[in-house]
């Protein structure tokens, strides 16, 4: 197994056609260590998102290869790309994507319907993985009824669902106070010393302070 669990190269990624074109990635080669923790920083619109989107399997990239745990994405189809992702990859985005009309725990267990787990376990599963980021008490509260920071923690334990390898974050505390974002912080902190690896995009320093490693994103180049 490589030390590297993500590695790509050439990487671009260009929204639209022609002149009206928005070359978002121009030319990416990195590697991400297996088991770090990495905070992705840099200007609005210069490419952030648009490079995690590519390294979490959610879009493919105009030219380039990303490898992820020694897989080539670009030669999985549709379906085994989402498969892929599935196993490997836990997703939380800034505006938490919860589904408001069910309660946290079946948000949790939402994420495991494709696992195969019997009914019974998944729920119990979900109760778990929301004592895990504190919140064994409101698992039968809506989104609705939790505060922001108390969303995102079940994003989160939504993420965890299928046991990824990688836990991949955008802007994860973007719309937090700084109480709850040092909840978060401590939880990321936590899956990172049980051996997750962690990739995070923030604007926020005090993030990136704490990540091992901090790659640069600026128009739509790495920078040094
Ligand atoms: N689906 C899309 N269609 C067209 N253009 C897009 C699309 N997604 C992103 N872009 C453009 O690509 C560029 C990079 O966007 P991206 O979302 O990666 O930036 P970002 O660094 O994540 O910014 P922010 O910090 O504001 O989230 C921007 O110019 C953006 O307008
Ligand atoms: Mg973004």
């Amino acid at each position: 197994m490589s030390n590297s669990i993500i590695r790509t190269e050439k990487l671009t990624k260009s929204y639209g056609r022609g002149a009206a074109a928005t070359h978002a990635l121009r030319g990416v080669d990195l590697e991400i260590p297996r088991g770090s923790f990495t905070a992705i920083v840099g200007p609005s619109g210069h490419g952030k998102s648009t490079l995690m989107h590519l390294l979490g399997a959610l879009d493919r990239p105009s030219s380039g290869t990303v490898h992820l745990d020694g897989t080539d994405l670009g030669k999985l189809d549709s379906a085994g790309l989402a498969r892929f992702r599935g196993r490997k990859i836990g997703f939380v985005f800034q505006f938490f994507n919860l589904l408001r009309g069910l309660s946290a725990a079946e948000n949790v267990e939402t994420a495991m319907m494709l696992s195969g787990a019997p009914p019974s376990r998944q729920a119990e599963r979900a109760r778990e993985l929301l004592a895990l980021v504190g919140l064994a008490e409101k698992a039968g509260s809506r989104p609705g009824e939790l505060s922001g920071g108390q969303q995102q923690r079940v994003a989160i334990a939504r993420a965890l669902a299928n046991d990824p390898e990688i836990l991949m974050m955008d802007e994860p505390t973007g719309n937090l106070d700084s109480a709850a974002e040092e909840e978060i912080m401590q939880i990321l902190l936590d899956l990172h010393s049980q051996g997750k690896t962690v990739i995070v995009v923030t604007h926020n320093p005090d993030i990136a302070r704490r990540a091992q490693a901090v790659i640069q994103v600026q128009d739509g180049q790495i920078r040094a």
